[in-house]
């Protein structure tokens, strides 16, 4: 690792940003619009077995509802709702294996890490994302404090067998949607009108939604194409949020050196010109869970082709074989700014950075084993 450093760092300085030796590639240098240059250098990686390390265990009633009864760690162990597989796969899930009197909760589980992020790129590589009649799982960020003043970022959302993926933002008062904005899903309406509101105290919380173009961002035709990726990317530029199908997974991000501006347009983006990203989003951690029936899965329930109540539903434990989150791994990276680099090929680092950028290309090679 040590004798690797001095040619990186060379190559670093000298050319574009960019590392690369038989076992390593380094971040790739992205220049925001404004002319910013920065990388995306990693932060925290959750994966194999340390997976449930860094997460709490929610076990309240369910905010949204549900019919559900959220787990602690130790029951979530032994009643194998979460564990890591021997190829590195992570199982989250609700249970499928015990059968239930109508009406009595179904064990499931809800986890928020430790971590508190200010901005970041969130890059989550599923295998299978959760579904069925009665399902409502979600991957999410949340802010500290008074909710929703400090933010809610929904970046896995649906119900049922739906195929289409829900993203969607809830804040304080103020902030609006610019539906002009350069992404390629729909923005959901109210009244007729694309619904620009994103304050979660009116419209029944509802905040401002966007819902995915592609057939295979959720529900069966995701799983069944070996799932994907989706990133959210979190900076002062915005919110913008990314999701590939396993075919269409760009090679940068395969290789932890993501260069978000070769991605094309996002999905779903929140624009900062109407949403001053610090004054709405603050303090998030990551959540997933899985919730059965409540506000959403329980109450369009009746007008799915599921069969019977959604509560008849939930006693059968067949009926929630496909109610899993199977996780590659879910990467964060932090957004690393090189002031003091001029022109595209040449110019010098502001010295200040020099130490932070040591640590973080000794972080990436340790990381990569070397
Ligand atoms: C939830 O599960 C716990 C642990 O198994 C159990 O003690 C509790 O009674 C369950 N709660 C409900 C409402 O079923
Ligand atoms: C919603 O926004 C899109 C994108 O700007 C626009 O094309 C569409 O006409 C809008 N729909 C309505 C009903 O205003
Ligand atoms: C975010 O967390 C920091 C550190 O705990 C705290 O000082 C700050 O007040 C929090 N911000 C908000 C908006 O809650
Ligand atoms: C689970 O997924 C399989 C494969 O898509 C499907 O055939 C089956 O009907 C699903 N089962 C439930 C209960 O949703
Ligand atoms: C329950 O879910 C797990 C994880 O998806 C799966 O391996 C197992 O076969 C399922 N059990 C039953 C009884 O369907």
């Amino acid at each position: 690792m040590l004798a690797a450093l001095p040619h990186c760092l060379l190559i670093l300085v000298i050319s574009h940003l960019q590392c690369t030796s038989a076992r390593t590639t380094l971040s790739t240098r992205n220049t925001d619009p404004d002319g910013t240059t920065f990388l995306w250098l990693p932060q925290d990686d959750y994966s194999g077995s340390s997976f449930f390390d860094r997460w709490d265990f929610f076990t309240g009633e369910d905010p949204t509802h549900g019919i559900v009864n959220y787990t602690t760690r130790d029951d979530a162990y032994a009643s194998g709702l979460v564990y890591a597989q021997e190829d590195g796969t992570v199982i989250m899930k609700g249970d499928n294996t015990t059968h239930l009197d109508h009406g009595v909760p179904r064990k499931s589980v809800r986890i928020s890490s430790w971590a508190k992020y200010n901005g970041g790129l969130f890059v989550l590589d599923l295998k299978k994302a959760p579904w069925g009649c009665g399902v409502w799982p979600a991957f999410w960020t949340l802010g500290s404090g008074n909710w929703p003043y400090t933010g809610e970022i929904d970046i896995i959302e649906g119900v049922h067998d739906n195929e289409h993926n829900q993203v969607a933002f809830h804040t304080g008062p103020g902030c609006l949607l610019n539906p002009t904005a350069d992404f390629t899903g729909t923005v959901l309406m109210r009244d007729g009108k694309n619904n620009t509101e994103c304050n979660g105290l009116i419209n029944d919380n509802s905040g401002c939604g966007i819902v995915e173009w592609s057939r295979a961002s959720y529900g069966p035709f995701f799983d069944s194409q070996g799932g994907g990726v989706f990133v959210m990317k979190w900076d002062d530029m915005g919110i913008a949020i990314w999701s590939f199908y396993r075919q269409a997974v760009p090679e940068d991000l395969t290789q932890g050196t993501p260069d978000p501006s070769k991605w094309g347009p996002p999905v779903a983006a929140l624009d900062p010109t109407n949403c001053n990203m610090e004054q709405y989003f603050s303090n998030h951690s990551i959540i997933f869970d899985i919730t059965f029936c409540g506000d959403w899965a329980g109450n369009s329930y009746a007008s799915t082709t599921c069969p019977g109540t959604c509560t008849e539903r939930l006693m059968d434990p067949n009926n929630f074989v496909n109610a899993t989150w199977i996780i590659n791994d879910l990467k964060v990276y932090r957004k690393q700014e090189l002031d003091g680099i001029v022109g595209a090929n040449a110019g010098t680092i502001n010295p200040r950075n020099w130490i932070g950028i040591l640590f973080a290309i000794s972080g990436v090679l340790f990381m990569q084993g070397m």
